[in-house]
């Protein structure tokens, strides 16, 4: 890679080389290729490693296979004469397109270059956008687009809103196609956010990437607002409170290394399965590890636990890659492997919020589980649930609609289903966090499983009011009739006579038993009745 070096004379116009020999031929590509070797402007590249940002080929670099990268378009210019522009065509337009390989395997990708234009996208910046992500769709890579960019660059009028939407039209032709992943290093606006929220993954870096529609200046002008970058779409908002995003990356080495990570646990396309692990750190004997989930529920039943101790007991080598871990905390959603098979985990978690379902917990598992789903990757999930959560803002804000999602991506899923119910199973959180019914294929309970309509406490308010507000002891009376609630109906063993439950198992056999389940399902095929596409409720 070249340093920021003196500013390069200006390319040269396409008539420039009038032919010749075939020498003087090979040295005009030579010379126009060693233009393209060095950064447009080296005063541009100060400023953008001065905000702590590497430039688009440094990022290309950082990312992909050591000189795997095969540049595409390298010559393309924009064509438009507006506002000066015709005495400013850099070569490449302000982005870089191509494809190399990440681990081995083949990826195409664009990088917005913010030290032209802005990286604004103007068309032909968006037609060699349009064209990679073609190529990519036609041969079944995944599209790493790294995001850097003004929007749709204003001089260009709407021939950019064109090419914006034509891209954005591909996001949606390669969605559950091929893996998209979008890295957001830089203050991206207008289009440039609402391309990559339509790709599987968003990935932020904290201090640098900022996502808005409009922008901090644009909304003090229209509305009197005056808020800085960082509370308006800095890339810790994104990712704990809009949800925007799937990763805070630290810096953009850490951005590099989740998005290589997360391509290891996909397959490059629909068509293909997600890359087994032929050594996998999974051993049949019992462990340590194993036999302290038998010490991981606590007596009392409102005290949390930390459920990433039994997700973590039971992927290859304690590994999950965590998707969106600092919003909705209290579901977890995650990558790991099972005898080095990829696996999608959907957990609740009771350590935050002791676990209740909420609209966005509801709506970062359903995602997860629809991305899982449209790239054959089985999904293993661990509840202890007490249910949606009751709450009006919840209520105003549409968790009927809205937790309907997981309802909805568990029953349309296709992919191997395992769910394992740890503790509580209740009422609406029973019925949409991957139960029989939902079409999940082996459902394992541990032996302090209950699954109920709802807990003991609750039931015996509900059903026995008046006779406790009758009772002269109304204490003992409540706690006497829970205890008879919770003996009949709080346990895993009426939903296993039923079926609803295909086994009741010790926490410590959770790792052998959902392999072993895993294992039998390789093989599921499951054929759906024609139909258009269905409607989830958006
Ligand atoms: C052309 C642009 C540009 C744009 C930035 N630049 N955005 N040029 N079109 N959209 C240029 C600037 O003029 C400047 O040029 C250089 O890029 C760097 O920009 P700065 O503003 O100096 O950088 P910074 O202070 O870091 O601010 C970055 C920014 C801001 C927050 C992105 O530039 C901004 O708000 N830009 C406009 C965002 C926007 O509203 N875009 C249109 C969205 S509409 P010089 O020559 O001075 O270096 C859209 C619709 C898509 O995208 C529809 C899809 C369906």
């Amino acid at each position: 890679m070249t340093g920021p070096g003196p500013a390069k004379p200006p390319p040269p116009e396409s008539g420039d080389s009038d032919g010749g020999t075939t020498r003087e031929r090979l040295a005009e590509l030579a010379r126009r290729r060693a233009l393209l070797s060095r950064p447009e402007d080296s005063r541009a590249v100060e400023r953008q490693h001065a905000k702590g940002k590497l430039t688009a080929r440094e990022r290309i670099e950082a990312l992909l296979d050591r000189g795997s990268f095969v540049e595409l378009d390298a010559l393309a210019r924009h064509r438009s004469h507006n506002f000066g522009l015709e005495r400013d065509r850099p070569l490449g337009d302000g982005v870089i397109t191509g494809y190399g390989t990440v681990d081995g395997r083949r990826v195409c990708l664009f990088a917005q270059d913010f030290t032209v234009f802005g990286g604004s996208l103007g068309e032909v910046f968006g037609e060699k956008v349009v064209k990679v992500m073609d190529f990519a769709l036609r041969t079944g890579a995944p599209i790493i687009g790294i995001n850097d960019s003004g929007g749709a660059r204003i001089q260009e009028g709407v021939v950019a809103l064109a090419l914006y939407s034509e891209l954005g039209k591909r996001h949606v032709d390669a969605s559950g196609v091929v893996p998209q992943i979008s890295l957001m290093t830089g203050p991206c606006a207008g289009g440039a956010v609402y391309a990559p929220a339509m790709t599987d993954f968003v990935v932020m870096v904290d201090g640098i990437s900022h996502m808005f529609v409009t922008g901090p200046e644009v909304l003090r002008t229209v509305t009197g607002q005056s808020v800085d970058r960082e509370t308006l779409g800095g890339a810790r908002v994104h990712n704990t409170v809009s949800g925007d995003a799937h990763y805070l990356a630290a810096d953009e080495k850490d951005a590099f290394a989740y998005v290589r990570q997360l391509l290891g646990y996909l397959p490059s396309n629909n068509m293909e399965d997600p890359p087994v692990h032929h050594d996998p750190g999974w051993t049949d004997a019992t462990s340590a590890a194993d036999l302290a989930l038998d010490r991981l529920i606590p007596d009392d039943r409102n005290q949390p636990y930390d459920m990433l101790s039994l997700v973590q007991t039971v992927l290859d080598d304690g590994e999950l890659l965590e998707v969106q871990p600092l919003f909705a905390r209290n579901m977890i959603c995650g990558f790991g492997r099972v005898e080095g098979r990829s696996v999608g985990v959907v957990a609740n978690q009771p350590a935050v919020m002791a676990g209740a379902l909420d609209i966005d917990a509801s709506e970062k598992a359903a995602r997860f589980i629809r991305t899982c789903d449209a790239f054959h990757v089985p999904l293993l999930t661990f509840v202890d649930v007490p249910g949606f959560i009751p709450a009006l803002e919840q209520e105003r804000s549409g968790i009927i609609r809205r937790g309907a999602k997981l309802f909805y991506a568990y029953a349309e899923a296709t992919v191997p289903m395992v769910t394992v119910v740890t503790r509580k199973a209740y009422g609406g959180g029973y019925g949409v966090m991957g139960s029989k019914h939902q079409g999940v294929d082996v459902n394992l309970a541990w032996p302090t499983a209950e699954i109920a309509v709802m807990g003991g406490e609750s039931a015996v308010g509900v059903l026995h009011r008046r006779a406790l507000e009758a009772s002269d002891d109304p204490d003992a009376e409540r706690e006497r009739l829970r205890a008879a609630y919770d003996k009949a109906l709080c346990n895993p063993y009426m939903a296993a006579e039923r079926g609803y439950v295909d086994m009741v198992i010790m926490p410590h056999e959770t790792r052998r038993q959902t392999a072993a389940a895993l294992r039998a399902l390789r093989d599921k095929r499951v054929t759906r009745s024609p139909r258009k596409h269905g409607n989830i409720p958006l």
